[in-house]
């Protein structure tokens, strides 16, 4: 028997509730802030995500599903999104549009990493980009649409993480400074920091490694080297999240897993922080579309990572609108009962009732029994002296009342129960 890869999982109909429910909030809440829908591939090519991602980042030198299709093209499915919507946005000549663009996707993304609670092969995004626009109003707005997004779905405790990590202009002076602090204590780190401290040092900020955390707690800050123009874009960022009156710890650690990043990068936290727990994460790209051979073209943006506000939501029982009950099940007993039954759930389908018809030649115990696992509020049931009379019998489900009607006043009622129940 096969099984579903490692790291990825089925949903099944009766897991669906929460996915909806997230899912249209994205939808709903993207809308409200301007953003547009954006669809792009799920494999692009190789260099998209060793260039955007950075060829010295985990997610490049080990996670990317990288193959090489039969015309021989070197492909990667997508372990994000940013990137690829970048490239769309380039393609499409978007930046001949009004500035910024704002675009949102909610998509699939793919890293191999080692699966456990939260961390998956296949996993979602909700991923959110604004482009073309260096105003850290826009900032702002990214991380009020993050944090109102998980507010609505009634998330409580969370909090919103917040750094700047420079620019080109001032962050290698500050890389340097991380360096030579982090060299001077060279023994005292783990084997993974003492490799990152040659191919991406900012990375040591993030170990969670506990040998590194005293460490990691004395290193120098990036928001003490920022170049007087970052100083005063993280400043007005600050200000404006102040203004949305927007709790943020501003955490001088917080880096990021993507070389792409530029001045601001944030998070939000759930209430248990562990390493697996971050809901959603993001930060500002200037430098990117240049990097992808655009001209330079500043951007912003976010993930949210829908498996874990999941985990999060059942956590913390937030309840969850079910999705819609099936209103009617047509059973029969015999030919002329069936055709019946067909013929009627044509007729509800085609007033936007939801039916089911029973197939086979079970039992009319065992069609109930099904009418009743799918969750139907109503059973119509169809036998040869219903049919003859030219009636249905009607039972309520719930309650196990049951009522010989004429055949449409019975289709009516239905139709009119289905409206009333939407
Ligand atoms: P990221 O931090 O790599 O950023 O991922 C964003 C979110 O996706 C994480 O906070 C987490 O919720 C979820 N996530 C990441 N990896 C996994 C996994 N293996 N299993 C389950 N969930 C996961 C990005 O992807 C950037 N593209 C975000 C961005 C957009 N920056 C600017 N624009």
């Amino acid at each position: 028997m096969y099984q579903a890869p490692k790291g990825t999982q089925d949903v099944l109909p009766d897991d669906i509730a929460p996915w909806r429910y997230v899912e249209s909030a994205c939808h709903r809440l993207a809308q409200q802030f301007g953003y547009g829908e954006i669809r792009t591939p799920i494999f692009e090519d190789t260099g998209l995500f060793l260039k955007g991602v950075g060829e010295a980042t985990d997610i490049a030198e080990k996670e990317m599903y990288s193959f090489r299709d039969k015309g021989g093209a070197n492909l990667t499915l997508r372990p994000e999104g940013t990137a690829a919507v970048v490239r769309a946005y380039l393609e499409h000549g978007l930046y001949n549009r009004p500035q910024p663009v704002k675009l949102y996707t909610l998509m699939s993304a793919f890293r191999h990493d080692q699966p456990q609670a939260g961390r998956l092969r296949e996993f979602h995004q909700w991923d959110c980009e604004a482009i073309g626009e260096e105003d850290p109003l826009i900032d702002a707005e990214l991380v009020v649409l993050l944090w109102q997004l998980l507010d609505d779905l009634g998330l409580r405790g969370l909090s919103v993480q917040l750094n700047s990590i420079g620019d080109a202009a001032c962050r290698p002076q500050y890389v340097r400074a991380l360096v030579s602090y982090f060299e001077a204590h060279e023994r005292e780190l783990c084997p993974d920091c003492q490799r990152r401290l040659r191919t991406n040092p900012l990375r040591l900020l993030d170990c969670k490694n506990p040998q590194c955390q005293p460490l990691i707690a004395q290193a120098p800050r990036s928001v003490d080297y920022l170049c007087g123009p970052c100083a005063e874009h993280f400043a007005r960022l600050r200000h404006y999240l102040d203004l949305a009156a927007l709790p943020v710890t501003v955490n001088p650690r917080l880096v990021r897993g993507l070389d792409y990043y530029t001045r601001t990068v944030f998070e939000v936290w759930p209430p248990t922080v562990g390493g697996q727990s971050t809901l959603g994460g993001g930060g500002r790209y200037d430098g990117l579309a240049e990097l992808l051979g655009g001209r330079p073209t500043p951007g912003v943006g976010f993930a949210m990572g829908i498996e874990r506000v999941i985990l999060n939501l059942k956590a913390q029982e937030v309840p969850v609108p079910p999705t819609p009950p099936l209103a009617v099940y047509a059973a029969y007993l015999g030919v002329a009962g069936k055709d019946q039954s067909w013929r009627l759930v044509q007729r509800l389908r085609q007033a936007g009732t939801s039916a089911v018809v029973a197939t086979g030649d079970r039992s009319l115990k065992a069609q109930l029994r099904q009418a009743n696992a799918l969750g139907a509020q109503w059973a119509l049931i169809s036998g040869d002296a219903e049919v003859e009379a030219g009636t249905v019998q009607l039972r309520n489900l719930a309650r196990g009342e049951q009522e010989t009607l004429p055949l449409d006043e019975a289709v009516a009622r239905l139709t009119r129960v289905e409206r009333v129940a939407v």
